[in-house]
C-alpha cells in the first residue's frame, strides 16, 4: 500500500500531483509550507517518522531563477539543505524519495539532447543549487529517483504559458525571446510520469522527462496565441540579451528521454498536443481569477 508525503503541493507541479493522489485514492498528506518548513531538519524528520510514508514526493523548491543570483544561500537552503533533510528522513524510516530537478543543470552548449549522464555545468545559481540538491539526495539516499524536467507549465501557479495566455486573451502584444530552445512540459504529463515511477519502480537514479519535440519560447508563445484565438502576429521575437536578466539561461535545453522510454515509464506526449489539452483549463482558471 502506497502512503505518500508530498512537499510543494501548492506549486505548478504539486497541485497536479495532489489532484492525482486524490483521484487515485492514495493515502497521502501534503503539509503546507506554513505548517512544515522543509528547511528544518527536525520538522521533516519528526513529520516523516510520525506519518511513516512509503514515498516522499518533493515538488517544493526555490524556483525564482533570477532571485537565486542575489539570494544564493536562501536558494540552497531549499534546493540543497531541505533535499538533504528529506533524504535523511527517508533513510531513517526506509521510504523512497522522488525529487524533481531541472534542465538548468546543463550549460546549453550541446547540439544534441542531454542524457541523464551528460556533463553537468550550470550557468546560473539556481541551476547550481538544484545540482547540489541532486547530489545531496543521491549521497544520503541512493535508492532515490530524480526527475529532471524543463519549461514546466500548468493550470496553477505562475508560469509562462499561463502569463502568455492571459496576454493573448486581452489582445496585448508580447515580446518573447527566440534564441532559447527547449521542450515545454505539461505538469499533468509529468504527474503521470511520477505515477509511473512509483508503479514500475525502475532502477533508482536520474531520469529525464519533458514533452516530445522542441520549440523556442517565441514559438511557444505564438502557438498559445493561435490556440486561444488571438493574433500570433502580436508576439514579437527578441534576443535574450535585450532583457538584461540577472541569470543567464541555457540556449539549448532539450532532454533525451531514451532512458525513460527504455524503462517503460509513462507516455511522452508531443508538446503541442498536451498544450492544446491544457489550454482550455488555463483559460477557465484565468477567467475565474478575473485576469481576462
Ligand atoms: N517551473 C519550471 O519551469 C521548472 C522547470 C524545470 C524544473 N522545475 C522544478 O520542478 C519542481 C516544481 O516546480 P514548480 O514550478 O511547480 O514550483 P513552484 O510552483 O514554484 O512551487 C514551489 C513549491 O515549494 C513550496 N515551498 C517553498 N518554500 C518551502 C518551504 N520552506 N517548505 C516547504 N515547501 C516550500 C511552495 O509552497 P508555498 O506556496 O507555501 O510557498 C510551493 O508549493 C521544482 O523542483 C523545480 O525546480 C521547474
Amino acid at each position: 500500500m502506497k502512503r505518500v508525503l508530498l512537499f510543494g503541493g501548492s506549486g505548478i507541479l504539486g497541485t497536479e500531483v495532489l489532484r492525482m493522489l486524490q483521484n487515485e485514492k492514495i493515502d497521502y498528506v501534503a503539509p503546507r509550507s506554513s505548517d512544515l518548513d522543509i528547511r528544518s531538519k527536525n520538522q521533516v524528520t519528526d513529520f516523516a517518522r510520525d506519518f511513516k510514508p512509503t514515498w516522499i514526493i518533493n515538488c517544493a523548491a526555490w524556483t525564482n531563477v533570477d532571485g537565486a543570483e542575489e539570494s544564493f544561500e536562501e536558494a540552497c537552503e531549499l534546493n540543497e539543505v531541505a533535499v538533504e533533510n528529506i533524504a535523511n528522513a527517508a533513510e531513517a524510516i526506509g521510504c523512497k524519495v522522488l525529487h524533481i530537478s531541472t534542465d538548468y543543470v546543463f550549460d546549453g552548449e550541446s547540439e544534441t539532447p542531454y542524457k541523464e549522464d551528460s556533463l553537468v555545468n550550470p550557468i546560473n545559481k539556481y541551476g547550481g543549487s538544484k545540482l547540489m540538491g541532486e547530489k545531496a539526495l543521491m549521497a544520503a539516499s541512493p535508492g532515490s529517483f530524480v526527475v529532471r524536467t524543463s519549461w514546466l507549465y500548468g493550470v496553477s501557479g505562475k508560469n509562462f504559458v499561463k502569463t502568455i495566455a492571459g496576454k493573448a486573451l486581452r489582445n496585448e502584444s508580447a515580446r518573447v525571446v527566440d534564441d532559447q530552445v527547449g521542450s515545454p512540459t505539461s505538469a499533468k504529463d509529468l504527474t503521470a510520469g511520477i505515477v509511473s515511477i512509483m508503479r514500475i519502480q525502475p532502477a533508482p537514479g536520474i531520469y529525464n522527462f519533458s514533452n516530445e519535440g522542441s520549440c523556442s519560447w517565441f514559438e511557444l508563445a505564438r502557438t498559445v496565441y493561435k490556440n486561444v484565438g488571438a493574433d500570433p502576429e502580436l508576439v514579437e521575437a527578441i534576443d535574450s540579451n535585450s532583457l538584461n536578466l540577472k541569470a543567464k539561461r541555457p540556449k539549448f535545453s532539450l532532454l533525451n528521454k531514451d532512458k525513460w522510454k527504455a524503462a517503460h515509464l509513462s507516455e511522452v506526449p508531443e508538446w503541442r498536443s498536451s498544450l492544446e489539452l491544457v489550454l482550455p483549463e488555463i483559460v477557465t482558471e484565468l477567467k475565474q481569477l478575473g485576469e481576462v
